[in-house]
């Protein structure tokens, strides 16, 4: 039987996977579980047996429905919650705490308020060590990579959204993490500056060393952006898939209504909310007032 349009690959994209495996692992983890206690003292498995390994400048999302431990699962890596059970290494490290070799996105913007967008982005450099001058010199590099030179001198609050994560992704790379962990930042944009922050993503990655962990509940831009996804089921947090997108590179919003494409998509939707096979409840509702013209 032939395979699913999702997981025929052309020979280019097959070559881009095979590559893709051979690069160092950044990121193991292995059998990945985390509880906690709800207010009323009911243990919550937030992650149960989660295993996967990400690779050097691959680009990774996370998806799943609300509540299927993403933002446990990134927080962990970012050393901000400790795991109940499993192994997690960075570069063959166990991960025991925060550090420079991971930068943080997330969805709400972070900036420091009363910091222009430069002294926003030379905070991290300054804290890992590096002198005024040269953590300048950094700082104003990663601001012109984000396109917001002129803005350096800004405050946050004169900024948009969209302009703040870009700030907030400068600020995140200019300790040159290992990795990037990516928490649905671009959740609180319009779909219009959200389309254009992606597009920016793309830039970026393509042209910096760096491995990426993102994670969203937007199919297309999951898509559009990753080389593979981590499909997660909820109660308990638990891994469903990894599927590997059989999109070609370099990514372009023309791709969006390719066949493989679409067939990427519905199958994540599939695995994500299956088909509701009941009738949608019929209100019992009738007519309450006069209406002048009839709607069918
Ligand atoms: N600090 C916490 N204390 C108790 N329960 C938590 C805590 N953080 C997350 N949870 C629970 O763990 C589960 C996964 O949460 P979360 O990782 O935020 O999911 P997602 O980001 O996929 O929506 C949820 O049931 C959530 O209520
Ligand atoms: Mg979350």
């Amino acid at each position: 039987m032939d395979k699913p349009v999702y997981q025929q690959q052309s020979p280019q994209v097959a070559e881009r996977f095979a590559k893709l495996k051979q690069r160092p692992v950044v990121l193991d983890v292995e059998h990945l579980g985390k509880q906690f206690l709800s207010p009323q003292g009911e243990i919550i498995q937030a992650l149960q047996d989660v295993s996967f390994h990400v690779h050097r400048r691959e680009f990774m999302s996370v998806i799943g429905p609300s509540g299927c431990g993403k933002s446990t699962l990134i927080r962990i890596v970012a050393g901000l919650e400790t795991p109940t059970s499993g192994e997690i290494n960075l570069d063959g490290t166990p991960i025991t705490g925060p550090g420079p070799d991971r930068g943080m996105v997330f969805q709400s913007y972070t900036l420091f308020p009363w910091l222009t967008v430069k002294k926003n982005v030379m905070f991290g450099l300054k804290m890992s060590g590096h002198g005024e001058v040269e953590a300048e010199q950094d700082a104003m590099q990663w601001i012109e990579l984000v396109g917001l030179s002129r803005f350096a001198n800004a405050y946050p609050h004169q900024l948009s959204g969209g302009m703040k994560q870009r700030v907030a992704i400068a600020r995140a790379l200019a300790n040159r993490p290992r990795i990037l962990l990516m928490d649905e930042p671009f959740g609180a944009l319009d779909a219009q500056t959200r389309a254009q922050m992606q597009a920016y993503l793309m830039q970026i990655w393509e042209n910096v060393d760096v491995t990426i962990m993102f994670i969203t509940h937007d199919l297309d831009e999951a898509v559009y952006l990753s080389d593979r996804i981590l499909v997660l089921k909820a109660n308990p947090g638990r891994v469903d898939e990894m599927v590997e997108v059989p999109v070609a590179h370099p990514r372009e919003p023309g791709q969006f209504l390719n066949p493989e494409f679409l067939a990427t998509k519905e199958h994540i939707e599939h695995l994500i909310h299956p088909p509701v096979t009941e009738e949608i409840e019929r209100l019992p509702i009738q007519r309450m007032t006069p209406v002048g013209d009839d709607v069918y």
